[in-house]
């Protein structure tokens, strides 16, 4: 049978909803507004699509957003005056540096420098040692926006096998903590896991965050699993979709390179999750349009806990 595809529009859009809700409730009874400042420096054309896509929601959602772009020669010390001066102001409540950020500067140094209270990345090691203790932090979005997926499509997680590939500090750390916070049982697996198969095909979850177009093929998953694909790579070859894509799905991408130049591919490999899994994520409209939904609702908790809402 094939996999039941689970829809992030949906579950974004509820959540988006319910944030609007609370934006208003927050202006009209405490003349409170939720405000997040994002900072992009040089330019690169992903980071300025997310950048875009990220200031644009909170507009939708009534939440103040101030983009500040700043050019690729920007010095580190420049930026941390910056960050300094977002720390200091009274009306912003979450600061977003977009990374990656050019070579010059080094990331570790501007997102230590972020006020925890206003890191809605969750990215700030205090943020992160919050987390590891399963106390109340800013959480990754990406990672958070899975959680979200499964709990709302009522996939069990406590006493289940969840495997995560990647062990990024975006995605696959985070995402083990999140898991293991909901009582699974979780093994990180990545690039030098031995017989890597053997462990995700054991799996009940798993959540593919490596940045390999297609990794995660049948012999990796389980029949019936569940399967999370958080990659987003770009593929322009019309000759490797067969390799992904089957039927009317492979007929869609090839049709999206002929008329784009390329089209979206996750991490796992799209034919095997559907003839395999249990259910399934797709890329694009999966787990990606959690990532600013979450980030949305970072941002109005920083509100609130600042104001010790
Ligand atoms: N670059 C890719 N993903 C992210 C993210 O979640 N936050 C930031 N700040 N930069 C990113």
């Amino acid at each position: 049978m094939a996999a039941k595809i689970l829809s992030g529009r949906q579950i974004a859009d509820a959540i988006k909803a319910e944030i609007a809700g609370e934006v208003r409730e927050l202006r009209t009874a405490k003349n409170i507004i939720p405000a997040l400042t994002a900072v992009r420096v040089g330019d690169d054309a992903a980071s300025a699509v997310y950048v875009a896509n990220k200031v644009s929601t909170c507009e939708e959602l009534g939440i103040i957003s101030e983009h500040r772009h700043l050019p690729t020669q920007t010095s580190e010390l420049q930026l941390l005056d910056i960050v300094n001066e977002l720390n200091r102001a009274p009306d912003i409540d979450g600061i977003l540096v977009q990374l990656p950020l050019p070579k010059h500067i080094d990331e570790a140094r501007i997102l230590d420098a972020i006020d925890p209270n206003k890191d809605v990345d969750g990215f700030h090691p205090i943020n992160v040692g919050r987390l590891s203790q399963g106390r109340q932090s800013l959480v990754p979005c990406t990672p958070a926006g899975v959680i979200q997926i499964l709990k709302r499509s009522g996939v069990e997680i406590a006493g289940k096998n969840a495997a995560v590939i990647g062990r990024s500090n975006i995605v696959g750390k985070p995402m083990a903590a999140l898991l293991l916070q909901e009582n699974a049982t979780v093994t990180i697996c990545h690039s030098r896991t031995h017989e890597l198969s053997s462990i995700t095909s054991k799996a009940d979850i798993i959540v593919a965050a490596i940045g390999r177009p297609g990794f995660v093929t049948a012999d990796h998953i389980r029949e019936g699993a569940v399967v999370i694909d958080v990659g987003i790579n770009s593929v322009s070859d019309p000759t490797r979709l067969s390799e992904f894509f089957e039927g009317d799905e492979l007929e869609k991408r090839l049709t999206a390179i002929e008329k784009r130049g390329a089209t979206l591919v996750g991490d796992v490999c799209h034919k095997d999750a559907m003839n395999k899994a249990g259910v399934f994520t797709p890329v694009p409209g999966g787990v990606g349009l959690l990532t600013i939904a979450m980030l949305m609702r970072n941002t109005v908790d920083a509100a609130k806990a600042r104001r010790d809402i």
